[in-house]
């Protein structure tokens, strides 16, 4: 099967490339269009109505270049939007939510962490995953503060150190075993966050996850690019490129369009 049309990925700014390198790593032949939204970041601490609305601005950018599937690679985009995206757009839709099953499943001390956005945190998708494992402590934390410092590419900053040491000490003394990260720009801070906690701390995110199932859903549907050909790999933002060039390590082609 040949399906050449791109695979489009969307996220408020620039973490969800995150997601989109487990993709273009599982799936080198895909072509991809990337979305950054950082003119409207951070979307955690907009409002649920606002969050549909910007996912569905990103949603029809995407389709209008004629994306054959969406990966919604963002957890809070995620979190309150994706039930309207689906009953809207006849498309498939791969979201990105934290990773609780796994790290759940796997604690030893049954004590775990979190760290998202407030929009992410407070949704009701969040809630009922978490309902789902009674016996495990969940140990949340929003990042305050933490994606604007990224998108404005301050991630080795003092700031960012004490920041995140604010909100990782405490999860460390009580005793969490698995730390889950909630946001896909919060791959970024993974050095750093390797500095404050004890190293058997595992750190987890959902990443290689949505790849295996974006590849699974385009497999069902057929619509899996098996061509040789050198794949394209565009990225646009609606804000200053330099930042998501640096993260990508100025090898892809990004593009500034006033969406
Ligand atoms: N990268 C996003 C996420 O995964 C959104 C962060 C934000 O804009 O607040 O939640």
């Amino acid at each position: 099967m040949i399906n050449k049309k791109p695979i489009g990925l969307f996220d408020s700014g620039i973490g969800g490339t995150s997601i989109w390198r487990e993709v273009h790593t599982l799936m080198p032949n895909e072509n991809t269009i990337y979305l950054a939204d950082s003119k409207n970041a951070p979307y955690g601490l907009k409002s649920k109505d606002e969050i549909i609305a910007l996912s569905c601005k990103n949603t029809e950018f995407l389709l209008e270049n004629n994306c054959k599937i969406i990966v919604v690679a963002c957890n809070t985009a995620t979190t309150n939007a994706i039930k309207e995206l689906r009953a809207k757009y006849d498309v498939p839709f791969i979201g990105i939510e934290p990773a609780i099953k796994p790290a759940a499943l796997q604690s030893k001390t049954q004590t775990i962490g979190i760290l998202a956005t407030k929009g992410t945190l407070n949704s009701e998708l969040f809630h009922k995953n978490v309902s789902n494992h009674p016996d495990v402590k969940i140990i949340e934390q929003i990042g305050h503060g933490l994606v604007q410092l990224i998108e404005n590419g301050d991630m080795d900053s003092a700031e960012m150190e004490d920041l995140l040491k604010s909100y990782l000490n405490p999860m460390v003394e009580k005793n969490i075993d698995y730390l889950v990260l909630g946001c896909s720009h919060y791959p970024y801070l993974i050095p750093q966050i390797q500095k404050i906690i004890p190293p058997h701390i595992k750190i987890i995110d959902s990443g290689e996850a949505v790849a295996k199932q974006t590849q699974k859903i385009l497999e069902q549907n057929h619509l899996l690019n098996h061509s040789n050909e050198k794949s394209s790999q565009i990225f646009y933002t609606n804000s200053e490129p330099e930042v998501l060039k640096t993260i990508l390590g100025n090898r892809e082609t990004v593009i500034y369009k006033n969406f």
